[in-house]
């Protein structure tokens, strides 16, 4: 036979790629305990980060995702609701490595942590699968960052230039306008994809970020939305699967802005996961774990061999301490920070971006000697005008506290005059006393 095709050759390409995720063999366990998020089984004997169904009475069951070992059982946590898994339910080895699918048909889409939709706009079809928590790049595959960025924010893009490829976090406390910004980012930055991360936010914002914020935006966008109420995994899962979306579009060659909103939620679900499997919190109650998956996530932003992630990262910073343990961590992760400031933002003064906290680390190999010397002497303005302000406020102080000296002399001397007529009068009245007798 030849291996001409003919008109009968059939189209086997989808089939070998659902053969290929395929496990033909079945590993199981039964379910002992269920302890808040946390399920114990005997089984299976899956490595952590495997996928497995836990069969309940109604058919379809819940996927679940081993998360820990203790003595001789298997640690698993729910993607969905618990609801319906009893004393011993099956639990069922679906896949070893967590995959998740990607591919172009999820421009434009709306879905949740698991890349299920929530637009109502029908299935979404897969091009490839990619493992959830990424492959290791060797960081010598890496392009240097060496193009600027035009992020549309004019005290960005002059003096925190942010290069192509670079992972930026946006840190601020609560209502100062992180959000605001990474929606005025994605409106304006000119990149042929934008996947967005909404994580552990609450659902009233997500709609608010899509409709005000991204508007038209969202053609060539792809949002990711794990809110608050879903479980701990999926807010992860949610993360993770943006990363790997973004990674999809960029092993194509395009260029991806991939956005977070926010890391410090994807912190907390991971602090959730780790105390419920029993790691001992650490740092503000962070465990171990969270300082562990930040690096796994942020790292695989970056340039690729071809194409780029951007990653812009929102950072919550509770009590506007920048010190606080993930901003922290983050910082020290990220090739620069945006700090928005509380004081400006109260002064209605959006974006609300304190230059001279803020810094990017890129800006040196994207911009020209020119660019450089010119954000210098910006800056240095800058540093002058706070130190004027200082002074002005030490100043101001100064005055006031020469005024309460001054009104101090003054009462002082009235207090002496009128000491002295009381006296001058006893002393008539005495004299005049003395003069009768
Ligand atoms: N660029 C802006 N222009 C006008 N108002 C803004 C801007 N950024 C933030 N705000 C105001 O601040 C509020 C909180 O912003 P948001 O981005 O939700 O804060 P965060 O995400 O830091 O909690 C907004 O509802 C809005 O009133
Ligand atoms: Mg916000």
């Amino acid at each position: 036979m030849s291996g001409r095709p003919t008109d009968t050759d059939l189209d086997f390409s989808r089939a070998r790629r659902r053969l290929r995720d395929l496990d033909s063999v079945l590993v199981s366990g039964r379910v002992t305990d269920v302890i808040g998020l946390v399920v114990e089984a005997t089984g299976p004997g899956a490595p952590l980060g495997s996928l497995c169904r836990i069969s309940t009475r109604d058919k379809g069951g819940i996927f679940a995702e081993v998360v820990g070992f203790r003595t001789g059982h298997v640690l698993l946590m729910p993607l969905g609701d618990l609801a319906g898994v009893a004393p011993g339910s099956q639990v069922l080895l679906v896949r070893e490595r967590p995959l998740v699918g990607v591919g172009d048909a999820f421009r434009g889409r709306i879905v949740d942590g698991l890349g299920r939709p929530l637009d109502g706009r029908g299935p979404i079809e897969h091009d490839a699968v990619y493992p959830l928590y990424g492959d290791r790049m060797n960081p010598l595959d890496r392009r240097p960052i060496r193009e600027p960025l035009d992020l549309g924010i004019r005290a960005v893009n002059a003096l925190l230039t942010c290069g192509r490829g670079q992972r930026l976090g946006i840190f601020a406390g609560s209502g100062v306008g992180k959000s605001a910004l990474l929606g005025m980012m994605a409106r304006y930055t000119r990149a042929d994809v934008n996947v967005i991360a909404l994580v552990g936010e609450r659902g009233r914002e997500v709609r608010e970020f899509v409709e005000r914020d991204l508007g038209a935006g969202l053609e060539h966008s792809v949002v990711v939305a794990a809110t608050s109420d879903q479980p701990p995994l999926v807010r992860l899962h949610g993360a993770f699967l943006a990363v790997a979306l973004a990674e999809h579009f960029r092993d194509q060659g395009r260029d991806v802005l991939l956005m977070m909103d926010s890391l410090t939620r994807v912190a907390m679900a991971q602090r959730e996961v780790g105390l419920s499997v029993g790691e001992p919190p650490s740092t503000r109650g962070y465990t171990p774990s969270v300082f562990a998956v930040l690096p796994r996530l942020l790292e695989r932003a970056g340039q690729g061999p071809e194409g780029s992630i951007t990653g812009l990262y929102t950072v919550l910073v509770e009590g506007d301490d920048l010190n606080e343990p993930v901003a922290d961590a983050a910082r020290s992760l990220l090739d620069g920070h945006v700090v928005l400031s509380r004081r400006l933002a109260s002064e209605g003064h959006y974006p609300a971006v304190d230059v001279l906290a803020s810094l990017s680390r890129s800006m040196i190999d994207v911009v020209g000697p020119d660019q450089q010397a010119q954000a210098g002497r910006v800056r240095a303005w800058l540093a002058t005008h706070r130190e004027a302000e200082d002074l002005d406020r030490c100043r101001a102080a100064l005055v006031d506290r020469r005024r309460e000296e001054r009104q101090l002399e003054r009462l002082r001397v009235r207090a002496e005059e009128r000491h002295r007529a009381v006296e001058e009068r006893a002393a008539a009245v005495l004299l005049d006393d003395l003069a009768r007798r």
